[in-house]
């Protein structure tokens, strides 16, 4: 095995401000980024604050920024980096610090409990259901999310906008509203939701002009942006613009205002 000592710079501090300290650490052929971090806890900084739990790339608490880039730090091999290059070790931007490298992501609990569920077909109990096995593929590349937050972190749109998030739920969670809109059972519509127009109206599809950077970063290899974020966009405008749909809403606004 062979052994080698890196140079790393990691971000420690809280909410109220915090610096980039400088560490060397030992390497080992075939490590990750989040072993290096717990040999530092181990053998330097054993108070450095890391979220971390199945170091496999599924859970998605290891997100941070490495060389400003968001990635998973277990899914992050220090064979990527050159030996003699610093690797610096940054928590998610787009939220803020609890601490070290421990951001609090609730910005996107309250965004995941802004959509509303499926529903239900009337008339059908579960395992009565069938859909086109193409259906099924769509939701099951959505379905794939770990929730790393990565896409929510790099979008541009919050990244560097802390006033749009009120009204923007970013790539995750316009995805999920594109999934169940895709949905060919959800029954929405017919209870009055109309997910295309939340997705433009309480979700902040405007917002997104498809630069694919969420897409970029995905660990699941999501197409967000063209399967997801585009289609949604093309229902919405079809949606807005479908002239039977207008005339609907003209008589609906009509017959509304007319008391007779
Ligand atoms: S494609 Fe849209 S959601 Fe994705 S990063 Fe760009 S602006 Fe944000
Ligand atoms: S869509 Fe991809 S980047 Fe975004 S939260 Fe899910 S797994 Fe992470
Ligand atoms: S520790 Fe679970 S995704 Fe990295």
């Amino acid at each position: 095995m062979t052994t080698y000592d890196a140079r790393f710079r990691v971000w420690r501090g809280d909410a109220e401000g915090g610096d980039l300290r400088d560490f060397t650490v030992e390497v080992h052929d075939g490590e990750v980024v989040l072993d290096i971090v717990h040999r530092l806890q181990a053998t330097q900084a054993p108070d450095l604050a890391v979220r971390w739990n199945c170091k496999a790339g599924k859970c998605g608490s290891c997100s941070a920024e490495i060389n400003g880039r968001p990635r998973l730090m277990c899914m992050t091999r220090m064979s990527v980096f050159d030996r003699t290059e610093t690797v610096t070790i940054t928590p998610l931007r787009a939220f803020p610090v609890v601490r070290d490298l421990v951001t609090d992501v609730s910005f996107n609990y309250e965004k995941a409990r802004s959509v509303p569920a499926f529903v239900p077909p009337a008339g059908l109990a579960p395992g009565e259901y069938r859909m086109q096995q193409v259906d099924v593929e769509r939701s099951q590349e959505f379905r794939k999310c770990i929730e790393c937050f990565l896409c929510q972190d790099t979008c541009h749109v919050v990244r560097d906008h802390e006033e749009n998030k009120p009204a923007f739920a970013g790539p995750r969670f316009l995805m999920r509203v594109a999934e169940l809109d895709m949905h060919p059972l959800d029954a929405a519509e017919e209870t009055g939701l109309d997910r295309k127009r939340t997705a433009q109206e309480e979700h902040g599809l405007g917002y997104c002009n498809i630069t694919k950077c969420c897409t970029e970063v995905c660990p699941e290899g999501i197409k967000i942006t063209d399967n997801a974020l585009i289609p949604l966009k093309e229902r919405a405008v079809d949606r807005k613009y479908d002239p039977l749909v207008w005339l609907g809403t003209r008589i609906r606004r009509r017959s509304a205002s007319d008391p007779r």
